[in-house]
């Protein structure tokens, strides 16, 4: 058998290959990963999940001090921005996060390979001037934003999420191209902040992939609170004179062009996968037509040794799926049997309220067979009105016939945690009676799951 430095090199340290590193140390593997960040932790802890975050917790605060909500419970304050502390809580939270990884990886003993790499053979990668070879390797590369075809990035008037989360001034008017995730999480960030919003998008509504309804209640939603919509539009060119754009609009179907002004532009149509200069070829590897790796149910690519995880791979862009098949591929690796169920994914837009989801849609579901679907209004649970939030609503669809839970949907406060619940109960086989009738703490948000769960059956008591 060849004798190889490692029997795990991973390439890229984000969730998908930080956390593969860890489960594949803690399994006995000696392990390395490379990273050519200059921290640990990928898109998500350095310019990603994390700091978007802690944009978004401060600047709800500012916003509750600003519009009034404060002052309803009895508390009197005008809020004064100090963006510059503002930043500096953002970049202190990514330091103490990306350094917790170093900390594990020395704990565990994974060697941290600084440099880009890029492979030889299959076993075989190069970092710098240093050769590295091992039995198996994970590729974990991540993804980087979709440049708009014409639209140069500056980080100044036109910004990527990294440059939207790093602006040094509260723009008079953004203009976020996109109504996905991204463009409604920072477009609400700086919103909060005292910009004026405006959301163009190339569909005829926004968050695609999420439930048809939800969709519809939370442009609803961010409308009332002035982020303004133009959808069916795509945004054509984009010409920037000193510190203005002019961003040319069409009608998506084709039509009359128009222009509007801004002083900072978010590009946010999307991320593609990383694969240049990792050399695929030389492994004998090369990307699909939408620039990923394709894998086996293992994580395996086409050639044996090779696994890929994470944004890399079809799949939602996601870091807690990318973690979870960094612990399926590293078990796969060791000879276990690691397994991630891609039907149980949640995904979350962390606005205020929060915007949660897992499994099918109510029309996916309805294509595949006949479905009973309960919904119950935020405005009836208990905990939602006392604490002034009473916008959004919990949706359950079930199998008509089995009753078992198919999706659930939410827009609440913290949907983003109640919908853990949801994921547990699907990944149980959970029916809608079966929620129903588990207890559930009150005053909690989550009782609104279970009187979804009752109204699927037509018994929610509080409405
Ligand atoms: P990444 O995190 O992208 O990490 C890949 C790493 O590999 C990078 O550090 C890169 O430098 C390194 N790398 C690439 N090529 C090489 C090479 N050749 N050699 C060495 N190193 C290399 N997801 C959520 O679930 N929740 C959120 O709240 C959330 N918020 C987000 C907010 C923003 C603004 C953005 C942009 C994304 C957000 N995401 C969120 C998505 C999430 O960040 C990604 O799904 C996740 O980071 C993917 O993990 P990964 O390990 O596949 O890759
Ligand atoms: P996205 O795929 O969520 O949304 C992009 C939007 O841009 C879509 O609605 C699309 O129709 C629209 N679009 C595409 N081309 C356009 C054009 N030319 N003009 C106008 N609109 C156009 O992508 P986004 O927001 O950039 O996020 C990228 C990834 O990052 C997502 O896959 C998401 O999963 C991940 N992410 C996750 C977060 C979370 O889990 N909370 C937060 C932020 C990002």
């Amino acid at each position: 058998m060849a004798d190889y430095d490692f029997d795990v090199l991973i390439i890229g340290s984000g969730p998908g290959g930080y956390v593969a590193a860890i489960r594949a140390a803690q399994l006995g593997l000696r392990t390395a990963c490379i990273e050519s960040r200059e921290t640990l932790g990928g898109t998500c802890l350095n310019v990603g999940c994390i700091p978007s975050k802690a944009m978004l917790h401060a600047s709800e605060y500012f916003d509750a001090a600003a519009n009034g909500t404060m002052a309803k419970m009895g508390i009197k304050v005008t809020p004064e921005l100090d963006l510059p502390q503002m930043h500096a809580q953002r970049l202190d939270a990514v330091k103490q996060l990306t350094g917790g990884i170093a900390f594990l990886f020395k704990k565990n003993k994974v060697e941290w390979i600084k440099g880009r790499g890029s492979f030889v053979d299959a076993h075989t990668v190069q970092v710098g001037e240093r050769t590295v070879t091992a039995k198996d390797i994970v590729i974990a590369t991540g993804s980087s934003v979709t440049p708009l075809p014409g639209v140069t990035i500056d980080q100044k008037v036109i910004v990527d999420s990294t440059g939207a989360l790093e602006l040094d001034r509260v723009p008079r008017h953004m203009v976020v191209i996109g109504g996905g995730v991204i463009g409604l999480e920072l477009g609400s960030v700086w919103r909060r902040l005292g910009a004026k919003v405006t959301c163009v998008e190339f569909l005829d509504q926004i968050l695609p992939g999420f439930d048809g309804e939800i969709r519809k209640e939370s442009n609803k939603m961010f409308k009332k609170q002035g982020i303004e919509f133009v959808l069916s539009t795509k945004v054509t060119q984009v010409a920037v004179s000193g510190e203005t754009a002019t961003l040319t609009l069409e009608p998506a179907a084709g039509g009359e062009a128009t222009t509007i002004e801004a002083d900072c532009v978010l590009v946010s149509i999307g991320r593609r996968p990383n694969t240049d200069g990792l050399a695929l070829d030389k492994a004998g590897l090369t990307a699909n037509q939408r620039g990923q790796i394709e894998i086996d149910h293992r994580f395996q690519t086409t050639v044996p040794g090779v696994w890929a995880i994470g944004d890399v791979v079809p799949g939602p862009m996601l870091a807690h799926k990318a973690e979870d098949e960094g612990i399926a591929v590293a078990e796969n690796i060791a000879g276990l049997t690691g397994i991630v169920n891609h039907d149980v994914i949640p995904s979350v837009v962390y606005t205020w309220p929060e915007i949660a989801g897992v499994g099918l849609t109510e029309e996916a579901a309805r294509e595949k067979g006949e479905v009973k679907v309960g919904k119950f209004p935020m405005a009836g649970n208990s905990r939602a009105k006392t604490n002034h939030e009473p916008d959004g609503f919990v949706k359950i669809i079930a199998d008509a016939k089995t009753d078992r839970v198919l999706g659930v949907w939410a827009i609440a406060v913290p949907a983003g945690t109640m919908i853990a619940e949801a994921a547990l109960g699907m990944e149980f086989g959970a029916t809608s009676e079966d929620i129903a009738y588990t207890c559930h703490a009150h005053p909690t948000h989550s009782e609104a799951i279970k009187e979804a769960a009752m109204a699927v059956r037509g018994k929610a008591i509080h409405v």
